[in-house]
């Protein structure tokens, strides 16, 4: 399908440029031939699924990386797509889904990127490609407040909630790093983990630092331990094919490094 979507597009640009050529037209513009209709010289030609779109996948229940308000997705990632998208001359378009849906969306080609506080995984670098990384971020435990849960070891037996197919989902379900809880949990996003926990239908909810932090914030009677379980990298995925596009994002992302651009978009989301 997408090889020939690829096909058709040539084709078609073929036969413009055909077109073009038998017109005749006067209007010559110095542009030169096979250029696209950019006007803007920094502009890319990065192949997007649709024409100057930057489509982001994502999962809006990840404050501060990107969550709802009202109707609109913001939030850190929500920041750097627009920033990247700006970069690239495209315009950024958010898809919202569950997490484990975002990878199989970028590999089919339903998204450009994968963009969701996305650590970088070996299981996940088979099926994409990922950005340099842009930020480094751990698993943290919530529990309530007044639980026994004191630490990681204190997991043992115990019901853990976890943001379905995320890594905190595989550290609490992998055996070998010998937690050993009762059981897991897998929800949809973790407010839902949260509410759960609230709602003491489970002991605890192991998520990523800083969206912890928020979900404390966010509902009274929740606590984060100070422990950090991992030390991830969070990335964006890029399907494999379009190298193109992924090496455009790693330029967008080191401007963005070195002019002080990303450190700002994440002063502003994350309390010191
Ligand atoms: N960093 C974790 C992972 O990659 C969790 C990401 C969850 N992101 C989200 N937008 N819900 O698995």
């Amino acid at each position: 399908m997408k090889k020939f979507t690829k096909f058709m597009s040539l084709l078609l640009a073929g036969t413009m440029l055909l077109g073009a050529a038998g017109c005749g037209s006067s209007d010559t513009s110095a542009e030169g031939e096979g250029t696209t209709a950019q006007t803007d010289e920094t502009a890319s030609t990065v192949k997007t699924s649709q024409e100057g779109k930057l489509i982001w996948a994502t999962n809006a229940a990840f404050e501060p990386y990107e969550y709802m308000e009202g109707d609109t997705v913001v939030g850190i990632d929500a920041e750097i797509a627009d920033a990247i998208a700006a970069k690239l001359g495209l315009e950024a378009q958010v898809e919202n889904m569950e997490f484990d849906a975002i990878i199989p969306a970028v590999t089919s080609g339903k998204a450009d990127i994968g963009l969701a506080g996305m650590t970088v995984s070996e299981e996940r670098l088979m099926n994409v490609n990922f950005s340099d990384t842009y930020v480094e971020a751990g698993q943290a435990i919530i529990v309530k407040e007044g639980s026994d849960i004191k630490s990681a070891a204190d997991l043992n037996g115990k019901v853990v909630g976890v943001q379905r197919g995320t890594t905190g989902d595989e550290y609490v379900s992998d055996e070998a790093n010998g937690v050993g809880v009762a059981s897991v949990e897998r929800f949809s996003n973790g407010p839902d983990a949260a509410q759960s926990l609230l709602t003491d239908k489970i002991d605890a909810v192991v998520i990523d630092n800083e969206p912890a932090k928020k979900l404390v914030e966010n509902s009274e009677g929740l606590v984060k331990l100070d422990e950090n379980l991992t030390s991830e990298q969070y990335a964006i995925a890029v399907a494999k094919d379009n190298t193109e596009l992924l090496d455009a994002i790693n330029g967008a992302l080191s401007e963005m490094k070195e002019n002080g651009e990303l450190q700002a978009i994440l002063d502003k989301y994350l309390n010191a």
